[in-house]
């Protein structure tokens, strides 16, 4: 049973978007080929859930192989806020002791969320059932996002929620405990949207269900289940039907997060595209809800090799040996959009160097991440010389068969990580270097992204460290 329902203390006042620290240009040139092994850092969305859940047990939990980057140090640190006592031990296993379902405390200040929309939307489901209030703020790229996606069902559920002029943040939850429970049938493919719904349900009284009629990453169903949660999963005819009874009781675990198959996209683009390569990366997660970029690579023709299959922390896990490969222009299936969403910017750079004109449609959200992915990619190609075609949902890239792009610009990073990474990806076989105007969002997710690469390349990338 979840705590019993206390009023909410006075709400403190919302700090102003979160000014951004000053640039951190990086210059990256041509590599002659990548080789060595390659270890990831753990999967954000894991990592995000873990620190969650754990906070939501009562007792000890352990978490190895957290993913530290600015996202998830920004969940963690919004977790200690409301009352959860969460440590990194030396050996960098994070100890974590949770509150209780209906246990979270009303936050002092407001939460910084930076530039996660993955702990904003899941944290504003947390909040929506515990009888406190909450004030998100973050910086430019997450104040920009919209999250009336998630304040539609959280409101039926009786949160009170005020939001920034078109539903954006700051915004300010107030919960409802007890929350209503509903039925909501998700109108985008969002595991934001339908792990919020499914959060707010644990300390829901009776059964929160979300239908989702494309499927999308499944994480939180599996360790909502992993942690003992009363959670059940249908597959039908209008889609997979995600229902969960509250008031539950978590108990503690022991996880270990598999590397992030997310990041693995960039070596696995880059080690294709670049002549010579043979790289290997270790320990990647291949949960089926997240390999559309190895699928689309391999219609393409990329030398993607698995080995070592094996299950960590309930999910399943590889090494993956990835060998340079004569890409072929293919049209990308929308299908493939869910389980790779986070990875068509780098897709794009793959469709570079491919031999014909590779049309990957049918991803409209790409317009609303951390930066609109399709106009930014669509600028940061041109400048280096490639030729696209920007639509509403995607883009057409005509590839150069395998020979160096033109290169040579200063791209737009625009606060967002994946699209420095792509492009520092791109440049790695590009006649000029490339200047990515702003690395800094890189440590959001991968810090030792550069590293990394130097290592790899045996070249050193220019500029601050990220
Ligand atoms: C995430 C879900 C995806 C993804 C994001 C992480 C998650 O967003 O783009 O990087 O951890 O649930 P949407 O659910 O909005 O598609």
């Amino acid at each position: 049973m979840g705590a019993p329902c206390h009023s909410a203390r006075p709400l403190s006042k919302a700090r102003a978007i979160m000014a951004h620290p000053l640039p951190q240009p990086r210059t990256v040139r041509a590599a002659a080929a990548l080789r060595g092994t390659i270890a990831v850092p753990g999967d954000k969305s894991i990592s995000h859930r873990s620190l969650m859940l754990s906070a939501l047990a009562v007792g000890e939990s352990r978490v190895e192989g957290l993913l530290e980057g600015e996202d998830v140090l920004a969940t963690a640190a919004a977790m200690r806020a409301m009352g959860a006592d969460i440590v990194r031990q030396d050996d960098g296993v994070w100890v974590i002791h949770g509150v209780g379902v209906g246990g979270l405390l009303q936050p002092e200040t407001a939460l910084d969320m930076g530039n996660s929309g993955t702990s904003t939307r899941l944290l504003m489901g947390l909040v929506a059932s515990h009888p406190i209030t909450a004030t998100f703020t973050g910086d430019a790229s997450l104040s920009a996002r919209p999250m009336g996606r998630v304040i539609e069902p959280l409101t039926q559920m009786g949160a009170e929620i005020t939001a920034s002029p078109g539903g954006r943040l700051p915004l300010m939850v107030r919960g409802l405990c007890p929350a209503v429970p509903i039925t909501y049938t998700l109108p985008v493919a969002s595991a934001q949207v339908k792990s919020a719904v499914l959060l707010a349900g644990l300390n829901t009284p009776g059964t929160t269900t979300v239908v989702e009629p494309v499927a999308t990453r499944d994480h939180s169903e599996r360790m909502l289940s992993g942690f003992g949660a009363d959670l059940t999963v249908q597959e039908t005819n209008h889609g997979r039907v995600i229902a969960i009874t509250g008031e539950a009781t978590l108990t503690p675990q022991q996880i270990t997060v598999p590397g992030d198959p997310s990041s693995a996209g960039f070596w696995l683009v880059a080690a294709s595209i670049v002549p010579g390569s043979d790289v290997t990366i270790a320990n990647v997660g291949l949960n089926p809800t997240r390999t559309g970029l190895i699928t689309a690579l391999r219609l393409m023709g990329a030398d993607i090799a698995e080995c070592d299959r094996r299950t960590v922390g309930g999910e399943p896990v590889a090494d993956l040996r990835v060998r340079h490969a004569a890409l072929t222009a293919i049209d990308v299936p929308h299908d493939l959009a869910p389980s790779m969403i986070d990875e068509y910017p780098v897709l794009f750079v793959a469709a570079a160097f491919a031999t014909g004109r590779t049309v990957a449609r049918g991803a409209h959200e790409l317009r609303v991440k951390e930066s609109d992915r399709i106009a930014a990619m669509k600028a940061a190609l041109t400048a280096c010389g490639v030729a696209c075609e920007e639509y509403d949902d995607g883009l057409a890239i005509t590839g150069t068969a395998g020979a160096p792009i033109p290169g040579g610009a200063t791209i737009a990073s625009l606060l967002d990580h994946r699209i420095a990474m792509s492009m520092a990806v791109a440049a790695l076989h590009a006649q000029q270097a490339v200047t990515i105007n702003d690395a800094g969002p890189v440590a959001t997710s991968y810090p030792g992204f550069f590293a990394s690469l130097d290592a790899v390349t045996g070249i050193t990338t220019t500029g601050t460290p990220a």
